[in-house]
């Protein structure tokens, strides 16, 4: 930390506040208008918080008391709390997919900090688009900003199991569907598996991109592993803003933090949580706005180095509140000491080296050692082919073992809705063997690249017994999904990717051992089938969605908006 400290004059808000003219006639008098005086923000930083609560986000249901708590800092520290909602994005109930919208919720961070007269974020957020969309958007902005993940909610419980977020939903419903629970059942579960506010409690998109918000130096030391009904959740919430006046004044920014070693220990965490494959696109986009290149290919490399540590569904057995219990994320993070890029400097000041030196594991079952792994290689692995020239993702640990090599007939399926209906047919032609495929699940396709990409087993097999299958899509799933479930297939079918060529009865044959996935129909057969392929007529002609489809990127690039990803300086306001 070489930089001057800055002074009050040099602080953001000065030119809206400090000055004397006009303007800042208008400005002063009406924060008087709201019961402010000259001691609420004189001489001192301007801190926005970020707070994506609503009332119709489950996962953020704290962050309204939680904002107080962040306020009580920053007043500690000297600094001038100023609560600016923005977009919740809950996961269960933003249609079509909350991914349509975490460009929106980037934009908007980044435009609420640069017109409002701040100069230091906190960023409240977790259930799942949240924190990138956040982050991204103070990426972009450049001022001092701090991330507080809203943790995960308490175990769920039913009939003296513990219940975990969508990864017991997913399997209790094929229990239910292959006749094996009853009605009553499933409704007790639906009282018991959500119980407290905060977000997914398995090792989801929600807690995989708050760990990596830790891993990438955004977070203070432990706060992505705190659980949201947790005292010390709300005692972290403090600390934060006592920080994030001391980062103002320091002049520390993200582009301080967001180094590519910052962006390398975050695959790594990724990979040694199981983390979620959604997390590959947000990392990709979050470094292309910090200005990093990262590639499909540097997640498989650092795949291969780094396995599966934290023994938390779906790829393992625990719950997010056993791995806080276990020691949280410095401990894991402990554990690859020797791998990370020690060096990097996170939102506290102090390196990542020092941050988790020293930090227990008190749980060996549930936080591995590199000798007694969950499984020898990371979360996801990077295939390509003829299939995915641009790649496409899986995620081992969570598949079943003899399907991560595997070769079968093609079931496709043209849309969301054609699969729903296929799968439920009792005279379905498909077997256990055969592998499924949907089409037009993509960024533009879906559109939003919906989470289907655990497409359901069809009943007939279900009611046999059969609980994973091959499963091939250009859409994403969720992070709470298991299963052999290729997906992120770029380019994607809806623009003419070869996915788009694939025909039920083609054979298709992946490795995982050999990072392949290649669709055993010629070159001459597959030209002749792309000229004959006609694309679909837009999903949107107006509004938001016409924006997002002639802007997004496909899943290798991280889906960001062409126009926002790192470039051109954006001017600051000029205040007239
Ligand atoms: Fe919010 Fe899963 S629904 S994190």
């Amino acid at each position: 930390m070489t930089k001057k400290k800055k002074t009050p004059e040099e602080l953001r808000s000065y030119r809206w506040l400090g000055v004397n003219d006009l303007r800042a006639f208008g400005h002063r008098s009406r924060l008087r208008q709201m019961g402010y005086d000259l001691e609420d923000w004189d001489k001192r930083p301007v801190i926005g918080i970020i707070n994506t609560w609503s009332d119709i986000n489950q996962c953020h249901a704290h962050l309204r008391e939680r904002a107080e708590e962040v306020k009580r800092g920053i007043l500690q520290a000297g600094g001038f709390p100023l609560e600016l909602p923005a977009m919740s994005l809950s996961e269960p109930f933003v249609k079509p997919s909350t991914m349509l919208y975490r460009n929106f919720l980037a934009m908007e961070t980044e435009e609420l900090l640069r017109s409002h007269p701040i100069d230091g974020a906190v960023l409240m957020g977790g259930c799942d688009k949240t924190t990138p969309g956040l982050l991204m958007g103070a990426i972009s902005m450049g001022i001092p900003a701090i991330f507080v993940p809203a943790g995960p909610m308490l175990r769920g419980h039913w009939a003296g199991k513990s219940l975990g977020s969508g990864s017991d939903v997913w399997k209790y419903w094929d229990e239910k569907r292959a006749g094996k629970i009853t009605e009553a059942e499933w409704a007790e579960m639906e009282n018991g598996i959500a119980r407290s506010y905060g977000t997914c409690m398995t090792m989801g998109t929600a807690a995989t991109m708050m760990g990596i918000a830790e891993a990438l130096g955004m977070t203070l030391p432990g706060a992505s592993s705190l659980p949201a009904a947790d005292s010390q959740h709300k005692r972290m919430c403090t600390q934060a803003g006592r920080r994030i006046v001391d980062m103002v004044w320091e002049d520390f920014t993200p582009s301080d933090i967001l180094t590519p070693a910052a962006f390398e220990n975050a695959i790594m965490v990724h990979m040694a949580m199981g983390g979620s494959t959604n997390a590959i696109v947000h990392v990709i986009a979050m470094a292309r706005r910090a200005g990093v290149a990262l590639s499909l290919e540097r997640f498989d490399q650092i795949g291969r180095e780094i396995p599966v540590l934290a023994n938390v569904r779906p790829s393992g057995e625990f719950l997010m509140e056993d791995f806080f219990y276990a020691g949280g994320l410095p401990a894991l993070m402990n554990v690859l000491a020797g791998k990370l890029r020690g060096h990097a400097i996170t939102v506290n000041g102090r390196t990542v080296a020092e941050n988790v030196s020293g930090a227990k594991i008190y749980n060996a079952d549930v936080i591995r050692s590199l000798d007694n792994v969950v499984y020898d290689e990371g979360a996801t692995a990077v295939l390509t082919g003829n299939l995915a020239p641009r790649g496409c993702v899986i995620k081992p640990s969570a598949a079943a073992p003899h399907l991560r090599e595997h070769r079968g007939r093609a079931v496709v399926f043209r849309d969301y809705n054609h699969m729903a209906a296929e799968v439920e047919r009792p005279d379905l032609e498909v077997t256990a063997d055969d592998v499924l495929v949907l089409q037009n699940a993509g960024p533009k396709g879906g559109p939003g690249m919906p989470e289907w990409g655990m497409l359901p087993i069809p009943r007939k097999l279900v009611e046999q017994g059969v609980r994973d299958m091959l499963r091939i899509s250009d859409g994403r799933m969720s992070g709470t999904s298991y299963g052999a479930c290729i997906l992120h297939v770029a380019p994607e079918s809806f623009v003419g990717g070869p996915l788009a060529l694939v025909q039920t009865g083609d054979e298709i044959e992946v490795s995982v051992a050999k990072r392949m996935i290649h669709l055993h129909v010629s070159d001459e057969e597959l030209a002749r089938r792309k000229a004959a392929w006609a694309p679909l007529p837009p999903r949107y002609e107006r509004g938001y969605g016409r924006m997002f489809q002639e802007h997004i990127g496909q899943a290798d690039d991280g889906c960001d908006f062409d126009f926002l990803e790192s470039g051109a300086e954006v001017p600051e306001p000029e205040i007239h």
